[in-house]
C-alpha cells in the first residue's frame, strides 16, 4: 500500500501531469483538498473510488484516512493545489505516514506562480533587470512568517516577488514594498489562474490598490511585484547569439 501525493496544478484539469492522471486512475482512495482542487479532477478517479474531501478534517482525521487504507490494503491518492513544494502540507504528513512504516511517493505539479505567469505571458527572470524569483507568503493565522523572512528583506535584492497567500494585506505590501521598489514598479494580481473565473489585474505600487478596490479579490490570488514585468526594454540573453559557442551548435 502506498500514499501518492499528487500535486494537482492551479485548477484547470488539463493541467494536471499525466503521471499523476494515471495514478489518480488507479487508486481505490482519493483525498482532495475540496477548497482548492477542482472537482473536475476527480473524473480521472475510478467510479467505484472513496473520495473523501479533506478542507474540513483535522491532521488526525486525515491520519485515520491512511489507516483505513492500510487496513484495506488500498493505494491513496491524494491531492493538493499547485505543486508540493511549497506550501501543501505534505511534511507533516509524510511524517506521520514514516512513523506508521506506509510507503509514499509524491508527483510534482504544475505550481500557481507557473500558471499567473502563463496568463500574463511574462518570463518572471528577464536578462539584466531581475534573474531571481522569491516564492514567499504573508504571515497567516495556519503559519507565522520566520522573523528574518520578511518582504523589506526580499525586496532588496530586487528579484521578482510571487507573494502568496496575501490578497488580504495588499496594503502591507505596498507599504514594505514601495521603498525598495518605487513608485512605478509594475505588479500583477492573478486571482484563480486557469480557472474559467480567472482574474488579472496590472498596475503599480502605486495604483494596484485602487485597482484592486474596484475589483476586490477574496481569495486564490498571486501578487507579483517586480521590475521585471512588463519590462521590455532589456538586453537579449547570449544564449541565442550567433557568437556564442556552445555545445549543441557546431
Ligand atoms: C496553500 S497555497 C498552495 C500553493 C501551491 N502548493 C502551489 O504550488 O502553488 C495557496 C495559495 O497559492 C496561490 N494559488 C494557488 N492556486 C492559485 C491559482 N490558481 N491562481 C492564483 N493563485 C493561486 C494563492 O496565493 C493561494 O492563496
Amino acid at each position: 500500500m502506498t500514499v501518492y501525493f499528487i500535486g494537482a496544478g492551479p485548477g484547470a484539469a488539463d493541467l494536471l501531469t499525466l503521471r499523476g492522471r494515471d495514478l489518480l486512475a488507479q487508486c481505490p482512495v482519493c483525498l482532495y483538498a475540496g477548497s482548492i482542487v477542482p472537482q473536475d479532477m476527480l473524473q480521472f478517479c475510478p467510479a467505484t473510488a472513496r473520495l473523501v474531501d479533506t478542507a474540513p478534517m483535522t491532521l488526525d482525521e486525515i491520519e485515520a484516512e491512511y489507516l483505513k487504507a492500510q487496513a484495506d490494503g488500498h493505494d491513496v491518492a491524494r491531492l493538493h493545489s499547485g505543486d508540493l513544494s511549497i506550501y501543501s502540507a505534505v511534511a507533516e504528513q509524510t511524517r506521520r505516514l514514516d512513523k506508521h512504516g506506509i510507503a509514499w511517493r509524491m508527483v510534482p505539479g504544475v505550481p500557481a506562480f507557473a500558471a499567473a505567469a502563463a496568463t500574463l505571458g511574462q518570463e518572471l527572470t528577464v536578462p539584466g533587470v531581475a534573474q531571481s524569483l522569491v516564492l514567499t507568503r504573508m504571515t497567516g493565522r495556519a503559519s507565522a512568517m520566520p522573523e528574518r523572512e520578511n518582504l523589506p528583506a526580499f525586496a532588496a535584492t530586487g528579484a521578482t516577488l510571487a507573494i502568496h497567500l496575501a490578497i488580504h494585506t495588499l496594503d502591507k505590501i505596498v507599504e514594505q514594498l514601495t521603498p525598495f521598489y518605487g513608485t512605478q514598479c509594475p505588479v500583477a494580481i492573478v486571482a484563480r489562474a486557469s480557472w474559467p473565473d480567472e482574474v488579472v489585474l496590472r498596475g503599480t505600487l502605486a495604483s494596484i490598490e485602487e485597482q484592486f478596490a474596484a475589483n476586490p479579490i477574496e481569495r486564490t490570488a498571486l501578487v507579483l511585484v517586480g521590475p521585471a514585468l512588463g519590462q521590455k526594454d532589456f538586453r537579449e540573453s547570449a544564449l541565442y547569439d550567433p557568437d556564442y559557442r556552445r555545445r549543441f551548435r557546431s
